[in-house]
């Protein structure tokens, strides 16, 4: 059981047992289309089928990882401590390009990510190497960019940051062999999915309350119309004998329980709001076509819990 190797808002390690209670005991191919940390994938180890995010840098890191994990390794082993200074021979070694001061190698390395590195420059194990070494060292370990598209999220405070993860990206590496990586709308699924293959779906969360900003993964939101287009998804994919199981907060239990799926509430909690006067405790749900008599339920060995 492999683990994640990015830290990513909304990450499932809490809720994977409840999840593989509703997997299929039998079925083909494997398809996660908002990847993300991917906690569920690694998890399963699935041997072949297909992952997706609509985040390019998120798609272009798994790229990495799985087609050149050494070369990747080797990179990260040359980033120095985030409190150091900042290297003089690199790009920003004073001021970002918006004229601010760089204090320490930290700034100096998220400086480098948020040149927008996508034009003749585009170096993508570098690319992918400076975004593992920003989620390793950064606050909260989140990813997070403002309206300019820049990842925006200051320094964090860790003893011995490990931001290399040598033996994390391996084994990444090994269990995305038999996967194919896709940068595109979920809804690319309904080309990849055949009948027997089981589809989660773990979409940004449709938000408790309007303040709630919990489906900010990236400059493009996910909006109600988003939500409902994934509910005619679940459905296309019902009907062609593919079985679904999808996450969402509590806000979508009627809808999803309208559209015919089988829901339950999960205990699994999660603060949703930064402000700590208003940190709801909500619950999430789970939602299935998977009948109950072909659930892997309880007895099936659990998903390990993500330990770091
Ligand atoms: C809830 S997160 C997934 C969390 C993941 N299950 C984990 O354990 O870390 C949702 C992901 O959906 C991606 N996303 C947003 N809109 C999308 C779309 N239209 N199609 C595919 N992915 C999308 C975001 O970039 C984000 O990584």
């Amino acid at each position: 059981m492999a683990q994640p190797v990015l830290k990513w808002a909304g990450g499932k390690r809490q809720l994977l047992a409840a999840l593989s209670r509703r997997f299929p005991t039998v079925y083909g191919r494997y398809h996660e289309p908002f990847l993300g940390g991917g906690a569920v994938f690694f998890d399963l180890e699935p041997e072949d089928g297909t992952v997706n995010d609509a985040n390019p840098r998120l798609v272009n890191f798994y790229e990495q990882v799985k087609s050149r994990p050494e070369a990747l390794i080797d990179r990260l082993r040359t980033f120095k401590d985030p409190e150091s200074d900042p290297d003089p021979e690199l790009a920003f070694a004073e001021t970002t390009s918006r004229g601010t001061e760089v204090t320490n190698y930290y700034y100096q390395q998220r400086a480098r990510f948020n040149r927008r590195p996508y034009g003749h420059e585009f170096d993508p194990l570098e690319e992918a190497a400076l975004l593992a070494y920003l989620n390793r060292t950064c606050y909260n370990g989140l990813y997070r960019e403002n309206a300019d598209g820049g990842f925006n999220v200051p320094i964090g405070r860790y003893a011995d940051p490990d931001w290399v993860q040598a033996d994390r990206i391996r084994e990444a590496s090994r269990v995305l062999a038999g996967t194919s990586i896709h940068n595109r709308d979920f809804e690319y699924v309904l080309d990849r999915a055949s009948a027997g293959d089981l589809v989660y779906f773990d979409p940004p969360y449709e938000p408790m309350s309007p303040t709630a900003d919990f489906n900010e993964y990236s400059a493009e939101g996910f909006d109600r119309d988003d939500q409902e287009r994934l509910l005619d998804v679940t459905s296309k994919l019902d009907a062609a004998g593919v079985h679904v199981v999808l996450s969402n907060s509590g806000v979508m239990y009627d809808r999803y329980c309208e559209a015919g799926l089988v829901v339950e509430t999960e205990g699994a909690t999660r603060a949703i709001n930064s402000d700590a006067d208003n940190r709801d405790e909500v619950a999430e749900i789970i939602a299935t076509t998977v009948p109950a008599d072909e659930q892997r339920g309880s007895t099936q060995a659990g998903l390990t819990e993500f330990s770091g």
